[in-house]
């Protein structure tokens, strides 16, 4: 039978979601093409995500869905792929007969003999572990993948984590930290900008501890670099206009790459900095290796860098032993950080990592309470931050126009991401043929709680140049 369409559907982070593309174009490379949907699919790839039950719960309550699905056209094919996969395996096999191949985190290269195997009826699944860096080695990307974003992508520069934060799935499901050697992240990117990239994302579990372990040894590998020396060579990558990292781990600022953030004209002022509390205990039981003041102190480190950088972060509430006065010390640090934007989670109990056999777990309706008060503090925080844009220039990378439904029925919406990671709705009649993948100049004229609301600033194609003022302007 000769290989027919494919689609596949993504339930994770960034990292996921990278994967998702890199399973495509391999895919794409084996003479597959892609589905418009899921309908029109023959072969169904899941991409899954265990960082909290529900996150888990996805799969199964999927389950159900993909057995029709698959039993609707004879000769379909399921595959399950992520997190859940790393974890469960050949249990997967077993446990339901509509899966026909299951492929761990290491295992993407592996995915087209998975499926050819599984279309001669042998079902397999790989989830074997390595330590080598062939993992990152894949085929050049096809002319037929395209961008979610025109003019935007992801870069892996690391994998793994060897933190165990106790809460934590991810080393369990990622494995050990390595770093993709700096020469090949670097032809990567070049490959990108020659491409029309100019915006790039690096993406790492803990994306600054990037070489740490090869520089601790004095590897000769050039993964033998530390994360700001990565970030200069590729800042003078020209055509990359934008360079984002995450996720960063707070232990893992050096002087270096602070300073990186005064120095370099194409790293964005947005670090996102994942706090998860605000109390000393609480870090401390969650093994997160840095107290409330460290991040207090890093966060001005970055504004004398940076003084306009914004900052993001992630946040738990009820994890376990988690008292009302703990909880008021997430809200003075989110208070004393001023963040941009927040992701808050309730916490939840991951089987196998170390925070699961914690006592003092919070009711349920209190970890409810809490996050509601904390995201009540963060919409008043984001409010604030944008109010304060208003009357600001900047410049836009346009993302694909967004259907709205105003009051005469569907309205196109422009948006687009300025270089402080904040979403901005323009309307589209003032910005006439601007395709997505470009870059705008815009003034802020209105703050909304979610997004700001840009109008044309002078000669709104002008937008490259103005990026390399806004970084000098930043000093
Ligand atoms: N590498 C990143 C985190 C990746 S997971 C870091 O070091 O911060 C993304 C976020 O999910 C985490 O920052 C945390 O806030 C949340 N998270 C992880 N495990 C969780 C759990 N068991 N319960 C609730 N939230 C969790
Ligand atoms: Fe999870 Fe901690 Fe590693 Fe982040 S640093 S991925 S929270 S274990
Ligand atoms: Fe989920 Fe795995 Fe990412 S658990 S958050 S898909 S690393």
């Amino acid at each position: 039978m000769p290989p027919g369409r494919f689609a596949i559907r993504t339930f994770g982070c960034q990292m996921n979601a990278h994967d998702s593309e890199k399973v495509a174009n391999l895919l794409l490379h084996a003479g597959w093409a892609a589905a418009s949907n899921a309908e029109d699919a023959d072969l169904l790839v899941v991409n899954t995500c265990s960082i909290r039950e529900k996150a888990e719960h996805r799969l199964y309550s999927d389950l159900g869905l993909l057995r029709s699905w698959r039993e609707r056209r004879p000769g379909r094919l399921v595959g399950v792929g992520g997190c859940v996969a790393q974890q469960e395996g050949d249990a997967l096999l077993a446990r339901f007969p509509q899966v026909d191949f299951v492929f761990g985190t290491h295992n993407l290269r592996l995915v087209p003999a998975l499926v050819a195997a599984a279309e001669a009826g042998r079902r397999r699944a790989e989830t074997a572990e390595s330590s080598d860096l062939e993992r990152f080695e894949l085929p050049a990307r096809h002319p037929a993948l395209g961008r979610a974003t025109p003019g935007r992508a992801y870069l892996t520069v690391m994998e793994g984590c060897d933190m165990f934060c106790s809460f934590c799935i991810v080393p369990i499901t990622r494995g050990r930290e390595i770093s993709r050697p700096a020469d090949a992240i670097v032809r990567e990117a070049e490959e990108l900008a020659a491409d029309g990239v100019v915006d790039v994302t690096l993406l790492g579990q803990t994306v600054n501890a990037y070489g740490r372990h090869a520089l601790r040894r004095r590897a000769t590998s050039t993964a033998a670099t530390s994360f700001a020396a990565l970030l200069r060579r590729l800042d003078a990558i020209p055509g990359l206009r934008r360079i984002r990292y995450t996720s960063p781990h707070p232990i893992f600022f050096d002087a270096e790459l602070v300073a990186a953030h005064a120095e370099l004209a194409a790293l964005c002022p947005h670090v996102h900095l994942p706090a998860q509390s605000g109390s000393d205990a609480v870090l401390a039981r969650m093994r997160r290796r840095y107290r409330a003041d460290d991040l207090r102190r890093l966060g001005e480190r970055l504004r004398a860098a940076r003084p306009d950088i914004a900052l993001t972060t992630d946040l738990i509430v009820g994890f376990p032993g988690e008292t009302e006065r703990d909880f008021e010390e997430t809200l003075a640090l989110l208070r004393d950080l001023g963040f941009a934007d927040s992701y808050s989670f309730k916490y939840s109990a991951r089987p196998g990592t170390a925070a699961a056999e914690l006592p003092g777990a919070v009711a349920e309706s209190e970890a409810q309470a809490r996050l509601e008060a904390l995201q009540d503090l963060q919409r008043s925080l984001t409010l604030a931050y944008h109010r304060a844009r208003v009357g600001g220039e900047t410049e836009i990378l346009l993302e694909g126009a967004s259907s709205r439904s105003g009051r005469g029925g569907h309205r196109e919406q422009l948006s687009g991401r300025d270089p402080w990671h904040r979403v901005v709705n323009l309307d589209p009649g003032a910005f006439p043929d601007a395709a997505p993948g470009e870059l705008v100049r815009v003034r802020i004229a209105e703050a909304t709680p979610h997004s700001l609301i840009g109008e044309p600033c002078g000669d709104y194609r002008s937008a490259a140049a103005f990026i390399e003022g806004s970084a000098a302007s930043g000093r």
